[in-house]
C-alpha cells in the first residue's frame, strides 16, 4: 500500500473510462461521466468545497450515532439515524451552499433508495477495483458528469469503514436483538447491509457540488 500503487491503480481506472467514452453510445442523450484529477483552479475549489463538506457529515452523523444510542435502543434510533433530519431532500445543508445532494451508498444497500445510479456505481466499481488488487483505496474521487441538456454535475466521494458503532445495525445479525431485527425487517425487508466486520469496507458517502462559487 504505497502512493505510488494509489496513481497506478487511478491511472488504470482512468485510462479504461477515458477509453470506454469513445466506444459507440447505445443513447445519444446519455451522460458522460468521467473521474477528474483536479488540476484547474476549478475543479480544485469543488474538491475543495466538497471534501470539507463530507468531512463535516461524516462527523455529523458519527456524533448523531454516538448520542442516540447512548440513551436510546438500536431499534428506535433506525428511523432517525444518517442524517435523516438533517439533510431533507431538496433542501440545501446549513453552512453548505454549494451542496445540492448528500447521498449514501454501497454495493449492498439496506434501503433501495440508496442504490447506486450509474455515476455512483463507477464510484463503487473503482473503488472494489482498488481493494481487490491490492492497491491503496482512494480517499476521495472526484467526477464529472456531463449531460447535453443539463448543467455539469460534480460529485465527490469518500470510501466508508464499519467502525465498531455501525456493528450494532450492519453487523452480525445473530448478535441482534429481536427487537431490533422485527425493526429492519419490517422497514427493510430486502435488506442487503448485514454481518460486515469491523474495518471493512461500507460503501460512499458523496456530495454533489454546484459548478460555479453562488456570485
Ligand atoms: C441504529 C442503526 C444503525 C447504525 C448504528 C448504523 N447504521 Fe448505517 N444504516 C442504517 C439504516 C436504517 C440505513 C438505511 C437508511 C435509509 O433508509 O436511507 C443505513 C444505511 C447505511 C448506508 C447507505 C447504504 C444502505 O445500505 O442503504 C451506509 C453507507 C451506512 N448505513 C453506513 C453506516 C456506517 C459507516 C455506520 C457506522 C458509522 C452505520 N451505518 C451505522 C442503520 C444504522
Amino acid at each position: 500500500m504505497n502512493r505510488r500503487h494509489l496513481s497506478l491503480s487511478l491511472f488504470a481506472v482512468i485510462s479504461f473510462l477515458i477509453g470506454s467514452s469513445f466506444a459507440p453510445r447505445a443513447q445519444a442523450a446519455e451522460p458522460t461521466i468521467d473521474f477528474v484529477v483536479a488540476t484547474s483552479q476549478e475543479a480544485k475549489a469543488i474538491q475543495r468545497a466538497g471534501e470539507y463538506a463530507i468531512n463535516r457529515l461524516a462527523r455529523a452523523m458519527t456524533n448523531e450515532l454516538r448520542v442516540a444510542l447512548s440513551k436510546d435502543k438500536p431499534e428506535d434510533v433506525v428511523p432517525i439515524c444518517h442524517l435523516k433530519d438533517l439533510v431533507k431532500e431538496g433542501d440545501t445543508i446549513k453552512g453548505l451552499p454549494r451542496i445540492t445532494a448528500f447521498k449514501l451508498t454501497s454495493l449492498k444497500v439496506r434501503s433501495q433508495a440508496n442504490e447506486p445510479d450509474a455515476a455512483d456505481q463507477k464510484a463503487l466499481d473503482a473503488i472494489e477495483y482498488a481493494l481487490n488488487s491490492g492497491d491503496n483505496v482512494p480517499n476521495v474521487l472526484v467526477q464529472r458528469i456531463m449531460s447535453p441538456d443539463t448543467p455539469t454535475e460534480w460529485r465527490i466521494y469518500r470510501p466508508l469503514g464499519v467502525a465498531t458503532q455501525c456493528l450494532v445495525c450492519h453487523g452480525d445479525t445473530a448478535d441482534q436483538t429481536p427487537e431490533l431485527r422485527a425493526k429492519l425487517e419490517s422497514f427493510y425487508p430486502a435488506d442487503q447491509a448485514v454481518n460486515y466486520r469491523d474495518h471493512e469496507w461500507r460503501g460512499l458517502i458523496r456530495v454533489s457540488v454546484a459548478d460555479a462559487e453562488t456570485k
